[in-house]
């Protein structure tokens, strides 16, 4: 047989879909395996990828354990013990919910059962990049509205409602800035957006916020059945690598939604995890309280070592640094400190640290205070 051709660069661009040459591959946080290889430190301490501290919640690892001989079985592709678990969590109906393979699958998930090509998909400048990314996917125009003074600016995007879009991306708190926009501010928004305007607001890290002010998207969906609510089990839960997200809707949206579900988007050990993972609350508690001890313990940190931090609602904090901070955070990484740069996010003079236990805080302080 006559060997083949490989493909060349421009045939596959002629085979491929045009609107994916605009997407950008995700910039990841460094991972202790890639520093380890490159500094070898005597200690690596992650807070670059809002992880939780706490590590796994043994609990969880033990319900793992026991379902693992099952794992030659399909697992349930409806989801439904973990959607009617979270159901009865938040108060709501099983066909409220649905879950995915992370909430980045989530999000994808609204786009693709609801952006049709050429349709405006309006997301913030300096927010989380798979907003953007859904959005171009599904060869959707992106709408980009800048932050005000570091803030999610929800007056300009009631403005931009002018152009008719399908979809709006909102991420509260923000990741990377750690504020948030408030219940008033968000509804003051869905009083303008018409039924055929989808609402996303990805609440990846509300779980952490404790403003009395925080929305209350429960409660707004009941008024605005145009509000899509996405959260997360990567967090709070300390189940990043497992990989569940979870969405809030009306129920034929989310009925929509689902028909473009892959058959089984969550594994059998992912659904045992989060049935035992959603029962465990002290693991949750623990959590939270370290969180608001640590967030305490950084903030005064950061502000003797003379740096500006942003005020924060979620388990991170974004801070400004005197050099770029890619730079510096190369520089921790030797030390064995890894933190994120937050040039991706269009942030090339401020960094985001994670907040971590008192004793990775610590480290985190000292070692920033060396590379100052
Ligand atoms: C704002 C935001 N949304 C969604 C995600 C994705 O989370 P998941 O791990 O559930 O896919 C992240 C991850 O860091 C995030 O920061």
């Amino acid at each position: 047989m006559p060997k083949a051709k490989p493909y060349t660069e421009a045939e596959v661009l002629n085979l491929a879909r045009p609107c994916i040459q605009a997407l950008k591959p995700y910039v990841p946080g460094r991972s202790i395996d890639d520093v380890r290889a490159q500094y070898n430190p005597l200690r690596i301490v992650k807070l670059g990828s809002n992880e939780n501290p706490l590590g796994a919640n043994p609990k969880v690892l033990k319900a793992m354990t026991k379902a693992m001989p099952r794992v030659s079985l399909y697992p349930d592709g409806s989801n439904r013990e973990v959607r009617t678990a979270l159901a009865k969590v938040y108060g709501l109906q099983t066909e409220q919910v649905m879950v995915g393979n992370g909430s980045d699958e989530v999000l994808l998930m609204i786009a693709q059962a609801f952006v049709k090509p050429g349709e405006h998909v309006v997301v913030s400048e300096n927010t989380f990049s798979e907003y953007e990314f859904s959005g171009r996917v599904l060869d959707g125009e992106i709408i980009k509205i800048p932050l005000r003074n570091f803030r999610y600016d929800l007056p300009a995007f009631t403005k931009a409602l002018a152009l008719k879009p399908k979809l709006l991306f909102l991420c509260n708190p923000n990741n990377p800035t750690g504020n948030y926009f408030t219940h008033a501010e968000l509804e003051a928004l869905l009083r303008k957006a018409p039924r055929n305007c989808l609402v996303v607001v990805d609440e990846a890290y509300a779980d952490y916020a404790t403003a009395k002010d925080f929305p209350r998207c429960l409660e707004l969906m009941k008024s605005y059945p145009n509000l899509i609510v996405s959260r997360t089990f990567s967090k709070l839960y300390g189940m990043a690598g497992l990989r569940l997200g979870y969405g809030f809707a009306d129920p034929a949206l989310i009925r929509e939604t689902l028909r473009v579900k892959t058959p089984f988007n969550l594994n059998l050990l992912v659904q045992t995890a989060a049935l035992t993972a959603l029962k465990d609350l002290a693991f949750v508690r623990r959590s939270l309280t370290m969180n608001n001890k640590g967030k305490i313990q950084l903030m005064a940190g950061l502000k003797k070592l003379g740096l500006v931090a942003l005020p924060t609602e979620a388990n991170f904090i974004c801070f400004k640094v005197p050099r770029p901070a890619v730079e510096l955070c190369e520089d921790l990484m030797k030390r064995g400190m890894i933190i994120r740069p937050l040039k991706s996010f269009g942030l090339p003079d401020w960094c985001r640290v994670t907040i971590g236990t008192a004793e990775q805080n610590r480290f985190f302080l000292k070692e920033l205070k060396s590379v100052l």
